[in-house]
This record gives C-alpha cells, sequence and structure tokens, in this order.
C-alpha cells in the first residue's frame, strides 16, 4: 500500500504509473532509489545491458554541476565501442521524461540531472509531513542488532579511547535504529580483576561512604591511585631491605606483569617481562607487599563467591553505574544492558574451556594453555586463554561473553566498537569463536578507530566523561561570552554552553574517518567558524529564528501546501538536491559505519542554506513566496536536526 500511495504520488506529478522498482530498493523512503530505479530501467532498454548492472554503476557526483547521478560507461562492459560514444549515443537516445532536467554525456560517463519540480513536489512534501521520520527507513525490520560501546572500567581513567567508542557507538546505534533494526545498546564494565581487591582494600583503608554515594567514579579512582602508591612504597621497601642483606645481586630492571588491557599500554610503557634471575636456576627476587597480598586475597574471595567481598565490589559497581547513566544521558545514551566482564558466568566459562578442548584447539606451554592460531593467519600468533593458576583472561572472558549474548540476544549483527590498539585481541576472539564451530561468529564485527592525541583536560586528568564535558562547557561559556550582545539575550546560557561544548566535542571526533589519529585542539573545537559543532549547533538555531520571525505572517502548520512552482532561484534547487540526498546517506552510512558521511554532508547542507539566506528572503516577500521560502527553510531545519540527533546531538533553538 505504501507502494501503492507513491504511484499515485508520481502520477500526480505527471510521473506515469509504470515505474518496476529495483528488487530491494526503497523509492518510498528514498528519492535516490525512486530515480536509480527510473533511470536504471530505462538505461537498460537502450543499452540491452541487465539492469542488476546498471542499478548498482550508477554513482553519487562530487559536485552538484556533474548532474545528481553518474554512470561510469566502462562499469556496464560493452566491448567494441569507445565509451566515449556509448555514452553521448545512449544519452542522445534516453526518452523525453518528467524525472529528469538533464541527460548528459560528459566524457565516458553520463549524468544525470533531477527534475527540480519533482524534488520540490516530492522531498519537501516527504520533509515537512514526516518530519521526524524523514530518511527513516525499514530495511532493518525483524532485525537486531547488539551494539557493544564505551565499557569503561571502574576505578580507572575514562580514557579517549573510551569516549571515541561512546560517540562512534551511540552513533552506529542510532543509525541502525532509524533503519528499523531492533537495537540493543550494551556496555561491556571493565569491571573484573585484581584491581577490585586492591580497590577493595584502599577503600577499607582511605575510604569514604559519603564521597563514595556523592561522586564514586572520582572517589574510587582517588582511592585506588593512593592504595597503588602504598603498594609502590612497599615493594620498593622490600625491595631496598633485600639488596642490603644480598648486596651481591645488582638489581636489575624489574617490571611487574600484571594484565592491562592493550589500550591501556602506552608507547613508552616498559614491555612486562619477568625479572631474570641473577644466578641461573636461582629465582630472581621478588618484591613483596602486605597491602597487595591482602588484596590478592580479597579478590580470591571474590573469584570464589565470598558474599561479603562481592557485597563491597557490588556497591561499588552499582553506584557507579548510577553515576554513569547521569553522564551518558548528557549525549542522549541510554543502554539495554551495563554488562561487564564480571557478568561472564562460570558455566560459560566451563562450556567454553570443554569446547576448547573437544575440538583440539589447546597446546600447552608453561602450564599456561594456549590456542595457535598463526595456521590460520600468521599475524594472529598464538594466544593465551588460560593462565598457570587456571583464572580466566580478558580473552576467554569476551569468548564467554560472546556465547552468553548469542543465548540471550540471538542477535543477527552484533557490532563491538573497540580501539584499533585492540585489533589483535578482538581478530583473535572473533576466530577462536569461529574455530569452536559458532556459525553466528561471522554476524561480529568490529568497527575500530584511533587515537586522540592529547586529551587532557585543562586542569588536569580525565577520570571520566563528565569531566571532559563540564570542562568543555566552561570553555565554551567563555568563548560565548565574549560576544556580550549576543549572550545577554540567551536565556539559558549554562545549558546552551553545554549542548553547543558537547556538539563540540562529537563533531571533532566524528569529522573524519574513523581509522584516523587526530589532536584534541581546544581552540579549532571551541571554534563557531569553520566546520564545526558549534557551527552547526548556530546553523540550526539560526534556521529557528527565521521561522520564529515569520510565525506571525505565515501558517507554519500549513508549509507542505506551499506553492513550490514559486522557487525558481538555482540555489533553492541546489538546496532541495542536497535535501534529497539525505535518506541516501543513512543507507550509505550503514555501509560504512562511518559518522563523517552523515558530518561531511550536514557541513554541505549548512554551507548551501547559508548561501540561500543572501537571495531567498523572506521578509518583505509576497504572503506565497514566503511561505514557499519558509518550507523550504523549515525542511532544511528539519532535516539539519534529524541528522545532528542521529548523531547525538540535541541542535539548540536560540544560542
Ligand atoms: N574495558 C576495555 C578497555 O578499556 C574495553 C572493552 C572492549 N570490549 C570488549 N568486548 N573487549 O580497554
Amino acid at each position: 500500500s505504501e507502494l501503492h500511495t507513491l504511484t499515485e504520488r508520481l502520477n500526480s506529478l505527471g510521473l506515469g504509473s509504470a515505474l518496476t522498482p529495483f528488487p530491494g530498493s526503497d523509492p518510498v523512503n528514498n528519492p535516490f532509489d525512486l530515480f536509480r530505479s527510473y533511470i536504471s530501467e530505462e538505461l537498460s532498454k537502450i543499452t540491452g545491458v541487465s539492469r542488476d548492472l546498471v542499478y548498482p554503476a550508477l554513482e553519487w557526483t562530487n559536485t552538484p554541476d556533474r548532474g545528481d547521478l553518474v554512470i561510469p560507461i566502462p562499469r556496464l562492459r560493452v566491448k567494441g565501442t569507445p565509451p566515449i560514444e556509448l555514452a553521448k549515443k545512449w544519452a542522445a537516445e534516453f526518452p523525453e521524461n518528467s524525472y529528469l532536467k538533464a541527460v548528459v554525456a560528459n566524457g565516458p560517463f553520463i549524468q544525470f540531472f533531477f527534475n527540480p519540480s519533482v524534488l520540490f513536489n516530492l522531498v519537501l512534501k516527504d520533509i515537512l509531513t514526516l518530519n521526524d521520520d524523514f530518511g527513516n527507513s525499514t530495511i532493518g525490520k525483524g532485525k537486531r542488532t547488539v551494539v557493544e560501546f564505551s565499557s569503561p572500567n571502574i576505578a580507572k581513567p575514562f580514557h579517549a579511547g573510551h569516549l571515541r567508542s561512546t560517540i562512534i557507538g551511540g552513533f552506529i546505534s542510532n543509525l541502525h535504529e532509524k533503519l528499523g533494526y531492533e537495537v540493543i545498546r550494551l556496555n561491556y564494565l571493565g569491571d573484573w580483576g585484581k584491581q577490585f581487591g586492591i580497590l577493595a582494600v584502599g577503600f577499607k583503608r582511605y575510604g569514604s561512604e559519603q564521597e563514595l554515594e556523592s561522586n564514586p567514579i572520582n572517589h574510587l579512582f582517588n582511592v585506588y591511585v593512593r592504595i597503588n602508591k602504598d603498594i609502590e612504597a612497599e615493594k620498593e621497601a622490600s625491595t631496598n631491605a633485600y639488596y642490603e642483606d644480598h648486596p651481591n645481586e645488582k638489581p636489575q630492571e624489574k617490571v611487574e606483569v600484571e594484565e592491562k588491557k592493550p589500550q591501556e599500554i602506552k608507547k613508552g610503557d616498559k614491555k612486562p617481562e619477568l625479572a631474570t634471575p641473577a644466578v641461573p636456576g636461582v629465582p630472581a627476587f621478588v618484591p613483596t607487599s602486605a597491602t597487595d597480598d591482602e588484596a590478592r586475597s580479597y579478590f580470591k574471595k571474590m573469584e570464589d563467591g565470598d558474599e561479603e567481598a562481592l557485597a563491597l565490589w557490588k556497591k561499588f559497581r552499582d553506584l557507579s553505574i548510577v553515576k554513569y547513566k547521569d553522564t551518558y544521558k548528557r549525549l542522549n545514551i541510554e543502554y539495554d544492558s551495563y554488562s561487564g566482564e564480571s557478568q561472564v558466568s562460570k558455566e560459560v566459562m566451563q562450556k567454553a574451556t570443554k569446547l576448547f578442548e573437544e575440538k583440539n584447539l589447546l597446546t600447552e606451554d608453561k602450564g599456561a594453555k594456549l590456542i595457535d592460531l598463526t595456521p590460520y593467519n600468521k599475524k594472529l600468533g598464538k594466544a593465551i586463554v588460560q593462565k598457570k593458576d587456571g583464572t580466566s583472561l580478558y580473552l576467554t572472558r569476551d569468548v564467554g561473553a560472546a556465547m552468553d549474548r548469542y543465548e540471550k540476544y540471538k542477535f543477527d549483527k552484533m557490532i563491538y566498537v573497540i580501539a584499533s590498539q585492540q585489533d589483535l585481541h578482538t581478530a583473535q576472539f572473533f576466530k577462536i569463536l569461529d574455530l569452536m564451530g559458532f556459525e553466528w561468529a561471522s554476524r561480529l564485527q568490529h568497527v575500530n578507530f584511533g587515537m586522540v592525541q592529547g586529551m587532557s583536560t585543562r586542569k588536569g586528568t580525565v577520570v571520566f566523561l563528565d569531566n571532559i564535558l563540564e570542562e568543555t562547557k566552561d570553555a565554551m561559556h567563555d568563548v560565548m561570552k565574549k560576544n556580550e550582545a549576543k549572550y545577554s539575550q540567551v536565556e539559558n546560557p549554562d545549558e546552551i554552553a553545554d549542548l553547543v561544548g558537547i556538539a563540540a566535542v562529537m563533531i571533532q571526533d566524528m569529522q573524519a574517518k574513523r581509522i584516523n589519529n587526530y589532536a584534541f585542539n581546544w581552540s579549532r573545537m571551541l571554534s563557531f567558524e569553520g566546520d564545526t559543532g558549534a557551527y552547526l549547533q548556530y546553523a540550526h538555531s539560526r534556521l529557528c529564528s527565521i521561522e520564529r520571525n515569520a510565525e506571525s505572517l505565515v501558517d507554519l502548520s500549513t508549509l507542505h501546501e506551499a506553492d513550490f512552482s514559486l522557487l525558481k532561484e538555482p540555489i533553492a534547487e541546489e538546496l532541495v538536491r542536497i535535501l534529497a540526498q539525505y535518506p541516501d546517506i543513512l543507507l550509505a552510512s550503514l555501509r560504512s559505519l562511518e559518522p563523517s558521511t552523515v558530518v561531511t554532508y550536514l557541513f554541505k547542507l549548512t554551507h548551501c542554506v547559508s548561501s540561500c539566506y543572501d537571495i531567498l528572503w523572506v521578509a518583505g516577500q509576497t504572503p506565497e513566496l514566503a511561505k514557499a521560502r519558509l518550507a523550504l527553510y523549515s525542511s532544511a531545519r528539519r532535516v539539519l536536526s534529524n541528522g545532528m540527533e542521529l548523531l547525538n546531538l540535541t541542535p539548540v533553538k536560540r544560542m
């Protein structure tokens, strides 16, 4: 019936009713698919080339002067005649029609220019009636996608890797939702390991119930830092005492072997290595710390399920989650589940170990068990899956967590948004799951990203997302104050500074391809000029003010009935051509999972809108013309707002 209404609409636009949508295309929601369907059908008739080959060969253009869609003739694989001649011939043979304003041969390409009047009547009407839903589609209907993102470690700093994961994962979740998928947002907390024994001991020594309640994340971090200092000091003391007694055993580089996540290992870090014995056969001196021992046995109690030990840990976890929720909310993110390394069940870990054995995957090395992945891919190396003492590892917990999740969600796709430092880690557990015989291992996807250089707040360390956001808000507030006249008109400057600041951080992050590294640049990020988050917010608020100013002249609820034939200027045509791309941009983003696809589009849109202001005046025009132009501006505002919300930004109405 959706298609039925489309046919009626095409009829009313004089486009005939004979369109056969290309299989899998979505001409109802996506104007580009409508044009692709039409063009591919006609071009297939003229060329005798299968529509299956023509359709996917239709490409976007880089600039409007090259048309809206273009086809490189060599892609049709017709032999004998040079592509340049074929292009000329076929362009000339293309039938008269109302879909297209022009069909132009240009070298070995044919360029197709959409008929703007069709776009005005189709696209503007759609935007003005569908509002928030414009751009959405139902291609994901009935499919479930799990997106795991952010996943910080309790009591450790929230670093740039977590920030990027949060931003990119939030976008990927929204995108799937808008395209009809059911989405499960998952936060996989680093909430297990010896560090929680350390933390518990530390809390008993230095903790404050009150501070824990009021600011768990910062407090636990402070406690963690402090107790680690104690451990360091004790180890040093034991080392000094030992060498006073054994002056002949030269002190050697000693680095504690502790399990670190690949993200936490910094460039300058010493490679963890075991101290080698000074005298062969004699064990090297191992520094001791009473506090460390205490922590170890505390964590052992946790692993054994000791309720008292677990109660304190659970309190840390629960209170941290309460706080996390608040901060994520600032970014419009809400999780369906706060899972974490602690939540991987004993049963599933046993099941995994059993499968390792059944499938003959294990080899042993010095008491540790590992899986040799080099036969499948040299780069994957050998993965340790069980330590000497039998305890689990970050890697195996990921294996178990994936199994648990499949049982629970029966996902069609699961996306892990994790920094590229963990490429190897992720590839290893994906491969292991595959070797274990899980068919669904092929449904796992790693979305990776590069590093941020120099992300520290102006005050010092980043403890959690909150610190970054507060700092940005304050800085943005300072920038706003510089324009006194404007600033005095903003009713809620604190709130606006927050929303504009958040946009600044997020746009800086999503501007380029994920895999690129970038430098956290305060002054560029906070600027209102150039392609920044503040500029997008400003563009949105200016469009809002145009609507506000016209409210008394034009009935904004009937803009979809405006007379679009009054929109004649080339710049108006250019704008509607950009607006028509939005649904197609979402589909392209689904393929690339690159937020930059949307960000780049939004800048193109706002630049075009800003060129419109000089030419398409609303004030002082006849009511009909004012209404038509307003319909165009209002459409632009809605698409901009939809795009910003897709990126998890909150568009501001005034600033
Ligand atoms: N908590 C981890 C870290 O900070 C990230 C977790 C990524 N997700 C996963 N399934 N391993 O490094």
